[in-house]
């Protein structure tokens, strides 16, 4: 979750530090902290709060020719505070240290450190690592690392500096994420690949257990066990404007508007001669013959773009697909059900998220080989998948995601389309068919965002209301699922999803007079039960605002107190039309409100910790 950088070089170092941290911002939030070497003092800068109040705090010191690490934090062990902020040092102050990820065992070995008479300051899992360093540091720091990582349970990924060696950073991983940016007479470390672009592409992907000695003009790679490794180059293939948010006021509405895009390159990555083609996802025809149900794996967004996958594979491919959150998955007891005969999908958008990782390795180990789909080329997810379906999305850096999910969603259809033709019960004509639907989506996207208003005004009509309903059947209810999520992330008004046909075993008790209810209608042959729902939540009082296509609206229009019309298409695809009217209505309602929309409370962008 949190944001690591460090920097080795010429350069003012503070800038540096400071223009990384902001890029990695989305990672964690709550405070912020830098060290830095000069005149042969170890210096530390922290603050609770936004990066902009550590800005304030360094003023306009200027430290050039030397090394520095920076951290933005997400809170696990310890509020946010100054003194919780990374990074942390030892006694003394000359060794610092950043962290992200979670040390489980940090109490037993401060216990342990405390008996040596050593004293803490901090609430954090992290001070204890540099405390555990500098124990081990008898005059050479990647070997101090090396040992203190040994009695390390969990997961890190660490930056860590000397003044005893002051030209070089060590860096080390284990379950959470650490890139190493090779410059030209500069190198740095980072969580994520945006922190690296304004100096270089070229990266090596630190692997789970590896350790790295960067210096000025070099970058040393080791084992475990310390032996020197060679490691391949990895290039990042997005650029330095993705990063920023050009022109627009936010990155999350920079990136709804970028779907139109990012749908039309994931679709055509993977079309050939018309048709689609995931063998390299070993989707082939052997393979689908002998499965017998598909798992599908994932978290937050990415589970509901599961659970709309779910919809659209049974209906197409008509094969069971189980959809599961990762983090219950894991758990599950004595342990998941898989069989060898089952397909197993794990989504991501980051490729970093720790419980869909844990998910990939727990299917893995029954034997399961597992097609992952994921944003992020280089991410721990993709590279250790069997098989790996990207997302043509670009670098998303809202921490709510948008054009991710839909692109993931995407991916799951182009499945469904694939499963389909292979087992027969999708015929050539409606295989044609349906890649012709999709292929109409990015245009009707840009409709879509064209035609605004109706959103803006709703969002600017209700964003004082403390509770929302989102619901639909089929299909559309998958979709609500999303629906939902994006308002309460964007604006923290609460919302339910519920079945259409479920609000009546309970929920409907919370429906008061005026209460929104958001209903997606898209579904033909349940139109006329949905219509039953709409009228059982209005004659309790509810304001019922339903999206439908163009050619329903005079059907909806005459239940519900507002319509939000689609463009018209087939009802199988129109909830991935939905999605793009219901991220506006999350966003505008949160900007109505004054809410911080890329970084919402409490959130960070990749869940790196269990
Ligand atoms: C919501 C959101 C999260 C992520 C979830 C999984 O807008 O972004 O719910 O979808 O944390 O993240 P990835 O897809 O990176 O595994």
């Amino acid at each position: 979750m949190c944001g690591i950088v460090g920097y080795v070089g010429k350069r003012d170092v503070i800038p540096v530090l400071l223009g990384g941290l902001q890029k990695l911002e989305y990672r964690g939030y709550d405070s912020a902290g830098i060290a830095y070497i000069q005149n042969d003092k170890m210096h530390i800068v922290k603050s609770k709060g936004r990066l902009t109040n550590l800005e304030k705090k360094l003023g306009d010191v200027v430290a050039e020719n030397t090394i520095g690490i920076g951290h933005t934090r997400w809170a696990t062990h310890g509020e946010p505070s100054d003194v919780n902020a990374h990074p942390h040092t030892d006694a003394a102050g000359d060794l610092a240290i950043v962290h992200n990820g979670i040390i489980e065992n940090f109490a037993k070995l401060k216990t342990w450190l405390q008996a040596k008479g050593i004293h803490f300051i901090s609430d954090t899992d992290t001070e204890v690592v540099a405390h555990l360093i500098n124990y081990f540091d008898e005059g050479d720091l990647k070997t101090a690392v090396m040992r203190a990582i040994k009695m390390l349970e969990g997961s890190y990924a660490l930056g860590v500096m000397s003044i005893k060696e002051p030209h070089r950073i060590i860096a080390a991983r284990k379950d959470s994420p650490l890139v190493i940016g090779l410059g030209k007479g500069e190198n740095l470390i980072a969580s994520d690949f945006p922190a690296l672009l304004e100096y270089t592409k070229d990266v090596y992907l630190l692997d789970d257990g590896e350790i790295a000695v960067i210096t000025e003009k070099d970058v040393e790679v080791y084992d475990s066990y310390g032996n020197h490794i060679e490691k391949e180059h990895f290039t990042i293939d997005w650029d330095v404007a993705q990063a920023e948010k050009g022109g627009w006021e936010h990155f999350m509405i920079k990136e709804i508007h970028e779907q139109p895009t990012a749908m039309h390159d994931t679709l055509m990555a993977r079309m050939r001669d018309g048709k689609i083609d995931l063998s390299e996802i070993n989707i082939t025809e052997e393979l689908i013959k002998g499965i017998r149900g598909i798992h599908i794996v994932a978290c937050g967004s990415a589970y509901h773009a599961g659970i709309l996958g779910k919809y659209v594979i049974e209906n197409i491919a008509r094969i069971p697909v189980n959809v599961d959150v990762a983090s219950e998955f894991r758990y599950r007891m004595p342990s998941p059900l898989l069989s060898k005969e089952d397909l197993f999908i794990v989504i991501s958008q980051s490729g970093e998220t720790a419980d869909t990782i844990a998910a990939l390795r727990e299917a893995q180990s029954k034997g399961a080989k597992v097609i992952a789909i994921t944003n992020v080329k280089g991410s721990t997810i993709s590279r250790e998948a069997d098989f790996t379906m990207h997302t043509q999305a670009g670098m998303e850096i809202a921490v709510a995601t948008s054009k991710g999910y839909l692109t993931q969603v995407l991916c799951l259809y182009m499945i469904a389309a694939e499963i389909g033709r292979m087992r027969g019960s999708l015929d050539d004509a409606d295989y044609i068919d349906f890649i012709e639907n999709l292929k109409k989506i990015p245009s009707l996207l840009e409709q879509i965002l064209r035609d605004k208003e109706k959103i803006q005004q709703l969002a600017s009509q209700r964003f004082m209301d403390v509770n929302e309903f989102f619901i639909g059947r089929g299909a559309d209810y998958a979709l609500m699922m999303e629906g939902s999520l994006k308002l309460k992330e964007l604006s923290y008004i609460h919302s339910e999803t519920y079945a259409a046909g479920e609000l009546k075993h309970g929920p409907i008790a919370l429906i008061e007079q005026n209460t929104l209810v958001m209903v997606l209608a898209t579904q033909t042959v349940l139109m006329e039960k949905l219509i039953s729902n709409i009228r059982e939540v209005k004659a309790r009082g509810a304001f019922v605002v339903a999206m439908t296509q163009q050619r329903n609206v005079e059907t909806v229009e005459k239940e519900a107190d507002m319509v939000l019309p689609l463009p018209d298409i087939d009802d199988l695809f129109a909830p991935i039309l939905a999605a793009v009217p219901y991220q506006l209505y999350g966003y505008y309602t949160a900007v109505f409100k004054g809410c911080d929309v890329d970084k919402p409370r409490n959130l960070a962008k990749s869940v790196t910790v269990e």
